[in-house]
């Protein structure tokens, strides 16, 4: 069975990037395991810390990682780019660097984020790349969705309410889903 982990990059209640999370996967096909991980507890990178050992919140998100066919990243946008407590718990996943290989080379990787803003991630979304290219990722590039006007795009539940987004949602969960299940 494919196995999805899919990363929200806000630590925040009422994140609407935490929002769309929860809608892909409820999107996501049923015959594909996926499921949330979080950027919580993960400290501020430091390399003396690192020298008394990775912490165990990495450890936990590492190994998520490493397990699963395929990683999900729900990026918002802060000043047209990726938020640093997000590339923070990504770049504690790469470390040791011997790990790297094994964690990511190969690894299919699929974008996806939301602003009240009116860019829809664009620019955090490609910020991101460079990342991956680096780590040897499969970036998925069948589909791409930018939620623009987060504010009107989910309900005061948090629940998805923007129709192009709600018809988008499946499509690019099932196609993400058969690209990372091809190795
Ligand atoms: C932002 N925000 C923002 N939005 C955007 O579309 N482009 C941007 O460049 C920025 N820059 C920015 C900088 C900083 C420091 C903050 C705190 C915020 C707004 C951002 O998209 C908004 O706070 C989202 O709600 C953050 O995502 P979550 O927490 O809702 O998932």
């Amino acid at each position: 069975m494919t196995t999805l982990v899919a990363l929200a990059g806000s630590l925040r209640q009422g994140s609407f990037n935490q929002m769309l999370l929860k809608a892909a996967l409820e999107a996501a096909p049923k015959d594909v395991k996926v499921e949330a991980a979080s950027i919580k507890g993960i400290p501020l990178y430091d390399g003396d810390i690192e020298l008394g050992g990775i912490p165990e919140a990495v450890k936990t998100l590492k190994e998520q990682i490493a397990a699963a066919d395929g990683v999900l990243l729900v990026t918002p946008e802060y000043n047209n780019s990726m938020p640093g407590a997000f590339k923070n718990a990504i770049d504690w996943c790469t470390r040791p660097p011997a790990d790297v290989p094994r964690v990511w080379r190969g690894k299919a990787v699929a974008l996806m984020g939301a602003t009240p803003g009116v860019g829809g991630t664009r620019f955090a979304q490609t910020a991101w790349l460079p990342v991956l290219r680096v780590l040897g990722t499969r970036l998925f590039t069948g589909r791409m969705i930018y939620v623009a006007s987060a504010g009107n795009a989910f309900d005061a539940q948090g629940r998805l309410t923007d129709e192009t987004v709600k018809g988008l949602l499946p499509k690019f969960m099932q196609e993400f889903a058969e690209f990372a299940g091809k190795k």
